[in-house]
């Protein structure tokens, strides 16, 4: 069966068991500041399994893109040297929320494999909790029982904790599970080692293909387990080692989910992979295929996570994309020897395998090859640097032994990876010393960790059966009650109480848009100020310094209102930018971004040149005219999505969206939202973009102001003119006086630049005079009253003269001292001489610092008296 089949057949299969067949969440997720990816098929679900939602189907299934690269789940590491570990994967996965339990659960998964796949079965195994005494867990019987109608005893195995009690995270629903193991390997194999005893031993053709997972606990903030209201059934199943073992074949690499991406590797770069099924292999070829290995599987992740909205950048989910993708860079240069990029190709082989199923990736194709394509490039500029660096480390060092903290630095500033690093080092006859690399990883990781850190106690229930409701759309004040509230501590916020009301009308932050401030005012006038207002699990969280001496009243709350006011004029002016920069610049531009805060607008998309100043006029106009137009919001809180994209509304790429959704509409501006937005354009005031320029290949990045912001923003220009026109002492044409004292300027710097030339010709001759020769060497040390740029020139000038030029110039221009050291590239390479760490000794002196390259190097210091002594100390480095 094709991979494409199979997956088709599982989803047809739950769908004839009443299941609900929902599409994959997309792989980033936005709104959930306690997970960064999809990580299981579970992850969308989370909040019916905590009880704070209701889902559209008591069965449901789907396949999930997962990414396991972050957090509780991290398989980065492994992936390329085993055969069976992905960064990207899909998680075939079939759910009850308070419905089926158990035995449905297991019978199916046994009918699935065993009846409509025909898989073997005396290849499966299959696990079962052994049960935890010290957590009052017992033996799960149940499961035991069901398996023994199907397996043999022999076949079934008991797990512990570790293997066969899942948890989502430290917190959280979590329960028994069990799983099923395929056993791969050749009759003759089997025959000679029994494949029970290979069951979780990291065997790679004996496999976990499917887990069960009974949620019936929920792990609490002290560690311990209470019982879940309800009971649920989560499973998951490996796509790509389910498409090994129905393919006949014993690495996932082999089968036609890699296949076409590898053939395209090897057409790019002449090397060939070999599979799973070639019995012994060089050292060279193996090498070869785990960089091939690397390669196909990173480029999954990182095209979907782009498909998705997530662009690899320096914080947060952007960085670990980054980071994924300068892996496979990296194992590309080195072991592939590729030096051009070349992972972008592979974009398309991508998109024409997935994209039936995953509109997405074909959709956004060109976008994805050129992020990627841009972003292979910089690293490799970066391993280029990098390797200069580490010849200069290596060039320095007396010993045998490169110090940790150099290869840190070099790891850290510049991104050059430690492998290579050490790679390198070991072709010089160089060792690395990696405990010390180890220790300043870890001290960086431990404060990372220390600021990240966040302690979330369980939540205090005090109303349990009303569900929270959002009102916010249509009122800024509300009388409620408190129905729960947690106390969370983390480094960056210090302490913070999370309330939750039986209804509320504080928009949680989502969409782009800051979420609302305001207070909470008690019955005797009391108030406590509400400083955020986020969603997590479907929970929309007020967020407060103190908590109300009696929580059991009924408040009042009201929302700030200037915060909100100014933020809904942000969000609106974003929409109707969004229609003016796809009306004037073309439909290919999507949202790749955006920010809604009071102060302005930031908007992120796609779009592959640089915005003209007219065009930019343009849509400045667009919105002005809309905004002049005082159009009325027509929102349309509960339409059927179908409906609202036959209406042309906007929806975005890597966003979650129910069966209704909320459209907002102003003119002919359409799209899916849910923020807040002003009743009418006219409230906008006025829409001013303040700048434009790129984020990424192919992304652009416009920020903008409205409102009052605006109106300041025109105050201080017209202070500027004010005080640039008295500086010019009130000339009646002011544009006319500065275009006449720039020419003056020109005109007087050709002239200085004239002198110059000619005072720099005369020194070179002077200088030139009074080199002294010390060992072989001509050095000369001096002071020249010139500036630093034309001291550089001549010292490059004087270089001219020979081979083996010693030279330190200063100058002390503004009085800023200033060194620069230049020595002929072949003493450098000769006597071994470095200019970057001859400058950086003799800047002390100057009381200062500087570096550079082994032939010139500058230092900038803060000391002119120091001059003398640095040159005079200078010659010690050729004596
Ligand atoms: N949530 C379970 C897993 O990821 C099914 O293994």
């Amino acid at each position: 069966m094709k991979s494409q089949d199979i997956r088709k057949a599982y989803l047809q299969f739950f769908e004839s068991k009443g299941h609900l067949i929902v599409p994959s969440a997309p792989i980033v997720l936005k709104d959930d500041p306690t997970l960064m990816f999809n990580n299981s098929g579970m992850a969308q679900f989370k909040e019916y399994f905590l009880g704070n939602g209701t889902p559209k189907s008591k069965r449901i299934a789907d396949t999930q893109k997962c990414l396991r690269v972050s957090g509780k789940h991290n398989d980065l590491e492994d992936v390329g040297f085993d055969t069976y570990h992905h960064t990207m994967f899909e998680m075939l996965g079939n759910w009850s929320f308070g419905d089926y339990f158990k035995k449905e659960a297991l019978d199916w998964a046994w009918e699935f494999l065993t009846e409509v796949l025909k898989l073997d079965k005396d290849r499966l195994y299959v696990s079962v909790f052994e049960g935890n005494p010290a957590e009052n867990v017992a033996f799960d019987q149940e499961a035991w029982d069901i398996w023994k109608q199907y397996v043999p005893e022999d076949r079934i195995i008991l797990g512990n904790k570790k293997d066969n009690f899942w948890e989502m995270g430290d917190q959280g629903p979590c329960g028994p599970c069990s799983e099923i193991h395929i056993d791969l390997r050749t009759d003759e194999e089997r025959a000679a080692v029994s494949g029970r005893s290979l069951v979780n031993a990291d065997h790679p053709q004996v496999v976990e293909i499917w887990n069960n997972v009974f949620m019936e606990f929920n792990r609490k903030a002290d560690g311990s387990l209470e019982k879940l209201p309800a009971q649920h059934v989560d499973t998951g199943m490996g796509f790509e080692r389910l498409c090994m073992a129905m393919q006949n074949v014993t690495s996932n690499y082999d089968t036609d989910v890699f296949t076409p991406l590898i053939e395209k590797v090897e057409q790019i770069t002449g090397l060939k992979y070999t599979s799973n099924e070639v019995a012994t292999i060089s050292e060279e070829q193996n090498k070869t295929n785990i960089a091939i290995r690397v390669v196909v599987d990173h480029v999954r992740a990182v095209a979907f996570a782009i498909a998705d909205g997530q662009l690899p950048s320096n914080t947060g989910a952007g960085y670990v994309i980054r980071r994924i993708l300068r892996r496979a860079i990296r194992y590309g240069f080195t072991f592939l020897n590729t030096k051009e990029p070349f992972i972008n190709k592979l974009v398309e082989v991508l998109a024409n395998q997935m994209g039936e199923f995953f509109p997405e990736i074909k959709a956004q194709q060109q976008l994805v090859t050129n992020v990627i394509r841009e972003e292979e490039a910089s690293f490799l500029r970066t391993l280029d640097q990098g390797l200069l660096l580490l010849e200069n480390i290596i060039t320095n060092s007396n010993e045998k032994v490169i110090s940790g903290k150099k290869a840190f630095e070099l790891y850290d500033t510049y991104g050059f990876p430690i492998d290579l690093t050490a790679l390198i080092l070991r072709e010089r006859g160089l060792d690395l010393d990696v405990q010390a690399f180890e220790t300043e990883l870890q001290i960086q990781k431990e404060r990372s960790r220390a600021a990240s850190k966040v302690k979330a106690g369980d939540w205090q229930i005090l109303i349990d059966d009303e569900e929270e409701e959002f009102i916010g759309y249509d009122y800024t004040e509300a009388k409620i009650k408190i129905t729960r509230y947690r106390k969370v501590e983390s480094a960056k916020d210090g302490e913070v109480y999370q309330l939750v009301f039986n209804m509320t009308p504080f928009y949680p932050e989502g969409g782009g848009q800051i979420g609302d401030t305001g207070v909470l005012e008690a019955a005797n006038g009391d108030v406590i100020y509400i400083i955020d207002t986020k969603k997590e699990n479907n929970l929309i969280m007020h967020f407060a310094k103190e908590l109300p001496s009696n929580l059991s009243e009924i408040f009042k709350v009201i929302v700030g209102p200037d915060r909100r006011r100014k933020s809904a004029a942000n969000h609106s002016a974003t929409h109707l930018m969004h229609l003016g920069l796809r009306t004037i610049l073309g439909t290919h531009v999507e949202q790749k971004g955006s920010l809604v805060n009071p102060n302005y607008l930031r908007f992120d998309f796609s779009h592959f040149s640089k915005v003209s100043d007219e065009e930019l006029k343009l849509v400045e106009a667009f919105v002005n005219s809309r905004i002049a137009a005082q159009l009325q919001l027509k929102e349309h809180r509960n339409i059927p999505i179908q409906q609202a994209m036959e209406q042309g509304a906007m929806a975005l790429f890597g966003e979650k969206y129910g069966d209704t959704v909320r459209m907002i509409e102003f003119g002919d501006s359409k799209e899916l939202c849910g923020g807040i937005h002003v009743k009418n354009t006219a409230e906008i005031w006025h829409f001013k973009i303040i700048s434009e320029g790129a984020v990424a290949a192919g992304i652009r990045r416009i920020e903008a102001i409205t409102g009052d912001a605006v109106k300041e923003f025109f105050a201080q220009q017209e202070n500027a003119l004010a005080s640039i026109k008295e500086t010019l002492k009130n000339p009646q044409d002011t544009i006319k006086a500065v275009v006449s004292l720039q020419e003056d300027n020109a005109k007087l710097k050709k002239q200085i630049e004239q002198l110059l030339k000619e005072k720099a010709k005369n020194l070179k001759g002077e200088l030139a005079s009074q080199l002294q020769t010390i060992n072989g060497i001509q050095f000369l040390a001096v002071q020249v009253d010139l500036n630093p740029e034309v001291a550089k020139d001549l010292a490059y000038e004087l270089g001219t003269l020979g081979t083996n030029i010693f030279l330190v110039l200063a100058t002390a221009e503004d009085d800023k001292p200033m060194l620069s050291c230049y020595i002929s590239k072949e003493l450098v390479a000769l006597k071994n001489l470095n200019a970057g760490t001859i400058v950086r000794e003799l800047g002390k002196y100057i009381q200062g610092g500087g570096g550079g390259q082994p032939f010139f190097a500058t230092a900038g210091g803060k000391n002119v008296s120091g001059i003398k002594e640095a040159l005079e100390k200078a010659i010690d480095f050729v004596k």
